[in-house]
């Protein structure tokens, strides 16, 4: 069974037969109108949402199928001890597909191994976030007409926001894209992050500076401070509001250079730039529910292929220990790791380095 948890799950030939089949749901929405009848989407969001949610519910109705959902995790059994292996045995006997949503590194990976269903990561923790990569690919390609050749600005919360990992894992894959990493010394990327761009030799620069950069840059992804994910409010606090992006400073970029942002916003761009042709985040929420609509169909479709081949390790002299990671959390968990290209053993949940 094929599972999203990861955006290079999927090949860029599979991303590019997504966003055809999304400009096809876009062109024929009523060809696909009945393509899901009978079937059932489990939306479960431990954490709070509003698009990712509602694109995917709204998604599986569009494709006339139904929606059965957990909203907050005080309203589930997880709140009682249950564990996320459990939770996903459980779903599976009632939905033909799951997203999920959870605080913890590596959650969505739990579930898929125990689950009989398909499972799309929809978010875990400050680790990935696939499904909103779908949406910004496809915005990307609508709006620069192809996913390559690109200068990509990518500004705020890169240590946090999980949307910019998965993002970078999937530009980093097409011809002649380099990076501009915009953020306060104290969110630059994850090492982890930063070491793959580094094995895959691609190019990136980083910078505090957001007016210097945007000259150069043919998209500009803007992010929100992550504000749940500090464990010392005193810190965001201190960057909350270090960037903002406003009709005024946007005078220095490209003319065709547009602005994604993942959303929600806070204050990092200004109302005052939203009437611009070149802010493309509406847009891009819109294209989030065309690509889930062409991953659900996709899943479905393929629910009788072999998962995904992994290179994993388990050994029990290799126990991950990092607390934001679903393996310091989920009882009778075991733990897998991996080697990456430099030879670093790494946690296959999380992909923080594993202290042997
Ligand atoms: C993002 C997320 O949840 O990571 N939102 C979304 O899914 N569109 C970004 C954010 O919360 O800042």
């Amino acid at each position: 069974m094929r599972n999203l948890i990861n955006i290079t799950d999927f090949t860029v030939e599979e991303l590019q037969a997504l966003m055809d089949k999304a400009l096809d749901i876009i062109a024929k929405p009523q060809e696909y109108a009945q393509s899901c009848k009978g079937k059932k989407l489990a939306s479960l969001f431990f954490e709070p949402s509003t698009r990712t949610r509602l694109s995917f519910e709204a998604a599986m109705h569009e494709l006339g199928g139904s929606v059965i959902t957990v909203s907050g995790a005080a309203g589930s059994s997880l709140s009682k001890g249950e564990t996320l292996a459990d939770t996903a045995r459980m779903i599976s006997c009632y939905a033909d597909i799951c997203a999920v949503r959870h605080n913890l590194s590596g959650s969505a990976r739990v579930m898929s191994k125990a689950s009989s269903i398909p499972v799309i990561n929809a978010g875990d923790g400050g680790h990935y976030h696939p499904t909103q990569t779908l949406a910004d690919i496809l915005t990307i390609y609508r709006e620069k007409g192809g996913l390559s050749g690109l200068t990509i600005g990518i500004c705020g919360d890169l240590l946090y926001g999980r949307t910019v990992h998965s993002l970078i894992a999937a530009m980093s894959r097409y011809e002649g894209n380099s990076f501009v990493l915009i953020s306060p010394e104290e969110l630059k990327l994850p090492e982890h992050v930063v070491e793959k761009m580094k094995a895959d030799g691609i190019p990136f620069e980083e910078t505090a500076d957001l007016e210097e950069a945007l000259p150069k840059l043919d998209m500009l992804y803007m992010t929100r401070i992550q504000r749940e994910r500090f464990e010392n409010p005193k810190v965001y606090e201190r960057l909350a509001g270090s960037y903002i992006l406003d009709a005024r400073k946007m005078h220095y970029a490209k003319k065709d250079c547009i602005v994604l942002h993942p959303l929600p916003r806070v204050d990092e761009i200004s109302t005052d730039f939203d009437s611009d042709p070149r802010a493309a985040y509406f847009r891009e929420a819109l294209n989030g529910k065309f690509m889930r609509e062409a991953l659900i169909l996709k899943l479905l479709a393929e629910k009788d292929l072999p998962a995904q081949e992994e290179n994993i390790y388990s050994d029990p002299r290799f126990v991950c220990v990092n607390h934001k990671c679903v393996c310091t959390h989920e009882r009778g968990i075991k733990h897998e790791v991996y080697y990456d290209a430099d030879g670093t053993l790494r946690c296959a949940y999380c992909d923080e380095i594993i202290e042997a």
